[in-house]
């Protein structure tokens, strides 16, 4: 049996992880979620005290990076691995829109981005993997067999967001939701290391109009092509 990588990347909320988690337990593959991985550092950079208010200090964060130890421990119950930042699973922490506020900015900076690439290139060192993220299919797996590029309206993305938030009993308005979407968006995009492109050979899927069951089929025969 032929193993692959699939390389999930695209905009926020596009619906990347909920996909990637079906391909996952179709094919019996491993899924990495690496924006838990950005988002756990930010956690880290809250509770360590390298954020006041709106200032970042990347020189302090950089600093500790060596004391940070991430990993993803599968939960039988829920059908997915969950995030542990030292040992704690902080994968309700790792959500709230105060760590979505500022994750966009802790990946600027370059040495997060090859600490945890280096760590995601390891965890995909066999194939047989699902990756999502940004950088997947430009930075992480270049060579990957099946790269997807997922796209919605930002409306539709923050409406999903947005009901995700609330129906866990978070208190957000969708203004809220609608601008942290927008401005990951600008700051994904924009940034000066490996920012948030279209791998040239990536299949791009707009799902505004694209129900999860309609969107997996499609998935599924690109997967078995690529097989
Ligand atoms: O996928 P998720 O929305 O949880 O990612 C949170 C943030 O982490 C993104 O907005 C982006 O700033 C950063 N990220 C990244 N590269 C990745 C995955 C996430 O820069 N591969």
């Amino acid at each position: 049996d032929k193993k692959i990588t699939i390389a999930i990347d695209g905009f926020s909320s596009t619906g990347k992880s909920t996909l990637a988690k079906q391909l996952a337990n179709h094919l019996g593959y491993a899924y990495v979620d690496t924006g838990a991985m950005y988002r756990a550092v930010t956690l880290y950079a809250m509770q360590e005290g390298f954020v006041a208010e709106d200032f970042l200090n990347k020189e302090g964060l950089t600093d500790a990076l060596g004391d940070i130890t991430l990993q993803f421990l599968y939960n039988p119950e829920l059908g997915f691995a969950e995030m542990y930042l030292n040992e704690e699973n902080v994968e309700r922490k790792i959500r709230t829109i105060e760590v979505s506020s500022l994750v966009s900015r802790v990946a600027e900076i370059s040495a997060v981005r090859a600490m945890l690439v280096k760590q995601q290139q390891h965890m995909g060192e066999n194939k047989g993997v699902v990756m999502d993220g940004r950088d997947i299919g430009t930075v992480v797996f270049p060579n990957a067999e099946l790269k997807l590029f997922m796209s919605a309206s930002p409306q539709t993305r923050a409406e999903r967001r947005f009901k995700e938030l609330t129906d866990k009993g978070d208190t957000v308005t969708y203004e809220e939701v609608l601008h942290n979407v927008q401005e990951r968006d600008y700051i994904d995009t924009h940034r000066e290391d490996s920012p948030l492109v279209k791998a040239e050979d990536a299949i791009e899927i707009d799902n505004s109009h694209l129900g999860i069951k309609e969107q997996f089929d499609k998935v599924l025969d690109l997967v078995n092509k690529a097989l």
